[in-house]
Formats: C-alpha cells, structure tokens, sequence
C-alpha cells in the first residue's frame, strides 16, 4: 500500500505537484517504517515530518486559491487533515496507539482523494 505518483495526480502548477510528489514521499516513508517495524522514535519522527510538510504544502497551495470563491471549504479541508493528524501523533507519543493499517489508509486514501479532486478542481482551472 504505497502512494504510487503518476501523471493523473499533476495538477499543471510545477511547484504544487513536486510538492505533492514529496508529501507522497513522506507519506511512503510512514508505510515504510510499519512494514520494517522501525522503533516507535522512528516513526514519531516520520510523523512529526508529515505534519510539518502537510503545513508548508497547504500554505504554498492556499496562496495558489486565495481568490476562488470555495477557497474555505478547501482550506477547511486541510486543517482538518493536519488536526487529525496532529491528535494521532500526540496518542502515539502517549504510546495510546501503534501507527497501525487504519491511519495509514487513512492518509492514504485522504491524499489521493483530496490530490485528485480537490486540487485538480481548484487548481488545474488556475492554469
Ligand atoms: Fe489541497
């Protein structure tokens, strides 16, 4: 189960999608450490990089929408990734769960999802 980038996840804007290849890259190296049971530092760290990227890739990405009318909904929609991101990591360093197959489809299923019909709706028309 790993993020697999092709050419019908680019939406035309260049520094969006290397940007969306490297959160797939991250994302990939979450699945990675699960598979080879890396230590629970490890992965917190992994995690903590998810979430630091996920900001600075949404920030570069709301600049690109700011004046689309549903700017919200979107904008929306990414902090409420990051939050739910953000509590699983502080119940993972609270050793409450294990970076288990239900988070990762999660953000998996989340990143496709939102790559491929959010973004391709908000940005693509930019271009
Ligand atoms: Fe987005």
């Amino acid at each position: 189960m790993y993020l697999k980038w092709s050419d019908k996840y680019k939406v035309g804007i260049e520094e969006i999608d290397k940007q969306h290849q490297s959160l797939f890259d991250v994302t990939n190296q979450l699945i990675e450490a699960r598979k080879k049971k890396l230590d629970r530092n490890t992965v917190e760290r992994f995690l903590i990089a998810l979430v630091d990227y996920a900001e600075y890739h949404f920030a570069s990405e709301e600049q690109y929408f700011k004046n689309h009318p549903n700017a919200d909904i979107h904008r929306r929609e990414h902090a409420n990734f990051v939050h739910r991101i953000i509590e699983f990591n502080k119940k993972f360093i609270d050793k409450e769960v294990n970076l288990d197959s239900v988070i990762l489809s999660f953000l998996v299923n989340w990143i496709k999802k939102h790559v491929l019909e959010m973004d391709q709706r908000f940005l693509s028309s930019l271009m």
